[in-house]
């Protein structure tokens, strides 16, 4: 008989497809020496009796207790990490506004290594306990306090994607945050990718690097085109923002006279593992654009409140067949909390939906068709995401990794309103979605090691 590092034995959540999540009652999750779930037993099986007796009582078997429940790790799509330190803060101007008045000024400071070691070490641990397994990061910058990123998540096992970020455009950032000129943040770039990529040879859940323009308005044609090549020669990921609010979208329309999609389309920038941020103005073109060339969305809810001027048309988007997932946004979303974002996610497609000013007659407020469910919302979150960076994550199904967060819906002076055994699953997986703080989670597992406990 197969050994397998680990078997979990209890119920579990996970996606199907974006609308339908599987139930998955009383399983046992077999867990290789790589961290892949090699089988999910269910009890009618043949040997399910066989491996319990074989495993229970060992130290590599973790049987659930009741009320406790496995969920799939979030995957955080879009995370600046530098922001964690204004997380909560600074919410009260528009993007442009946001971003020169406390944004820039604060980015700049993480050329200091030990401020930077202090905030990023404490992010990772708090994204962590609020069950991100993978986090997609726009790191400063700078190329070494990046790097200093990318190290931490691999120390503290946690699957991160970090991107230095370019920005060159002397226009449109402030002499005290800006690449050099335009050679010195390509090889800054290469660099960082040949550096992350040799750290990723000793990490076992993986590190990688991320081809990062901030956004098109602060970056030249030259340092884009370069960045498109970059991607192309080393076929890495690529993160940028696309079309966020009024100021965004208008810049480059009028700078380039074509919407951001189109425009970093020609860069170089629209590929398969490219996630791009908010595209809350996209077109019905540029969506479809998005679909063909494999790029995904990266939702931000709660940054989008703040930022967009706006609400994305998420269903619309998924109906159309684009890669969709969550972002945090910290720190334009406050909350490093990817419940948090499920929950706002949810919220603002109904008010989408019904709209929202009650002068206007009930027909005319909102747009119809808009509403997501709290179902789909968690695949963003899980599978959605997954997709988007084409990992083997955000699902518990064999061939996927053991990226899982255990739930405990009994935590003594916490308990969720759960009431007798006739509850139904799936009344107990929507109280997990909306109810959850990270008191409940118990343990946190990255490909098959446990990263997190409480
Ligand atoms: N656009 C360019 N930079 C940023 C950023 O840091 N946050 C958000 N929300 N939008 C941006
Ligand atoms: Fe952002």
């Amino acid at each position: 008989m197969t050994a397998y590092a680990r078997v979990f034995h209890g119920t579990a959540f996970t996606s199907r497809t974006p609308a339908e999540i599987d139930m998955l009652p009383d399983r046992l999750f077999c867990v290789g020496e790589d961290g892949v779930i090699a089988r999910i037993v269910a009890p009618e099986d043949a040997d399910y009796e066989r491996l319990v007796r074989t495993y229970a009582g060992g130290d590599r078997y973790r049987r659930l207790a009741p009320g406790q429940y496995i969920l799939p790790g979030f995957v955080d799509l879009h995370v600046h990490a530098p922001q964690w330190a204004q997380a909560g803060t600074a919410l009260d101007v528009p993007l442009y506004d946001w971003l020169n008045t406390y944004t820039f000024p604060l980015e700049s400071r993480f050329a200091d290594l030990s401020y930077a070691s202090e905030v990023y070490e404490d992010l990772v641990g708090a994204l962590l306990a609020n069950g991100t397994t993978t986090a997609l990061y726009f790191a400063t910058i700078h190329r070494e306090s990046s790097l200093l990123l990318a190290e931490i998540c691999a120390r503290r096992g946690q699957r991160g994607l970090v991107g230095k970020v370019v920005m060159d455009d002397p226009g449109q950032t402030p002499a005290y945050y800006r690449d050099a000129d335009v050679q010195t943040a390509l090889a800054d770039t290469e660099q960082f990718i040949l550096s992350v990529r040799e750290l990723a040879k000793t990490v076992k859940q993986g590190v990688y690097p991320v081809v990062t323009p901030r956004f098109i308005p602060s970056c030249t044609d030259e340092v884009l085109t370069g960045l498109g090549e970059l991607a192309a020669k080393y076929d890495t990921h690529v993160q940028s923002h696309c079309s966020e609010s009024d100021w965004a979208h208008g810049y480059v329309k009028e700078r380039l006279g074509q919407n951001d999609a189109c425009a970093l389309h020609g860069f170089g920038l629209l590929r398969d593992k490219s996630v791009m941020a908010h595209c809350n103005f996209l077109s019905d073109e540029d969506a479809a654009l998005f679909a063909r060339t494999g790029t995904a969305i990266a939702h931000c809810p709660i940054s989008n409140a703040y930022f967009a001027n706006s609400v994305i048309a998420v269903a619309r988007r998924m109906a159309q067949g684009v890669d969709i997932g969550l972002g945090s946004d910290v720190s334009g979303g406050y909350s490093p909390s990817l419940y948090d974002n499920a929950r706002q996610a949810v919220i603002s497609s109904r008010m989408l939906e019904d709209g929202v000013n009650p002068a206007l007659p009930a027909a005319d407020r909102g747009v119809p068709a808009s509403r997501i469910t709290i179902d789909e919302a968690f695949h963003l979150a899980t599978a959605g995401g997954g997709e988007a960076l084409g990992l083997p994550i955000g699902r518990l199904a064999e061939g996927y990794v053991w990226d899982a967060q255990i739930v405990d819906t009994a935590v003594p002076g916490a308990r969720l309103p759960i009431f007798g055994a006739e509850e139904h699953l799936h009344g107990i997986f929507e109280k997990i979605m909306y109810l959850v703080r990270p008191e409940h989670i118990r343990e946190v597992w990255v490909q098959g090691e446990r990263v997190h406990t409480r």
